[in-house]
């Protein structure tokens, strides 16, 4: 299993995966391919990994794209949509592509990253919930973030608009 960023060639593929992950997870919106795509549109695909074998091509994708605070733009991001093929889920492909998915925004010199989902799952790369950092208004413990460097910021969240993509 290899992880690299994203090639032209891959735009279908990475609807596929991601629609599949996504088909039977209650949490889903059902437009997490869309949003990959306007996300791509917009140019704003900060960074977008693929995780590939070399028997079943593309089997898992990771895009982080830039959010604002407080309407503020900031150097902070949102991972997300992330996705693995179900038949291979639970064999650490998440894990490696969110952790060089974290490791390119630093590179990036990015001050952090939020993400909206299960702390159980989260909490392993180190992401935490912060009632000062919330979004929607309101502070929730599926909200959480990871600082990568300089100070914590405070304030509301908000994604780029391609996650209204419907
Ligand atoms: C979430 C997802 C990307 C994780 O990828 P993965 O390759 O299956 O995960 P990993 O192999 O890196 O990690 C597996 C570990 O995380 C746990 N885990 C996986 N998904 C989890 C979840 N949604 N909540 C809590 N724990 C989870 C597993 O129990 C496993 O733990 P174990 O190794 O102790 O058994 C993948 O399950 C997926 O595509 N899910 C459907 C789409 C989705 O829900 N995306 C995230 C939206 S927030």
């Amino acid at each position: 299993m290899q992880i690299r960023d994203e090639r032209v060639e891959d735009g279908e593929a990475i609807g596929q995966v991601t629609s599949a992950a996504f088909a039977g997870a209650s949490h889903s919106s059902g437009t997490e391919p869309r949003i990959i795509e306007a996300l791509r549109q917009a140019g704003a695909l900060t960074v977008s990994l693929v995780a590939t074998s070399d028997e079943a091509g593309i089997v898992g994708h990771v895009a982080f794209s830039p959010v604002r605070i407080n309407q503020d733009s900031a150097q902070w991001y949102g991972l997300g949509p992330v996705s693995v093929a179900p038949q291979m889920q639970r064999h650490g492909i998440g894990r490696s592509l969110i952790r060089e998915g974290l490791a390119r925004l630093a590179a990036l010199d990015a001050d952090g990253c939020v993400v909206f989902g299960d702390p159980a799952y989260y909490g392993r790369f180190g992401f935490v919930s912060d009632p000062l950092l919330t979004y929607g208004g309101e502070p929730s413990r599926y909200f959480q973030r990871i600082v990568l460097k300089g100070e914590t910021p405070s304030g509301d969240v908000s994604y780029h608009a391609a996650f209204d993509a419907a």
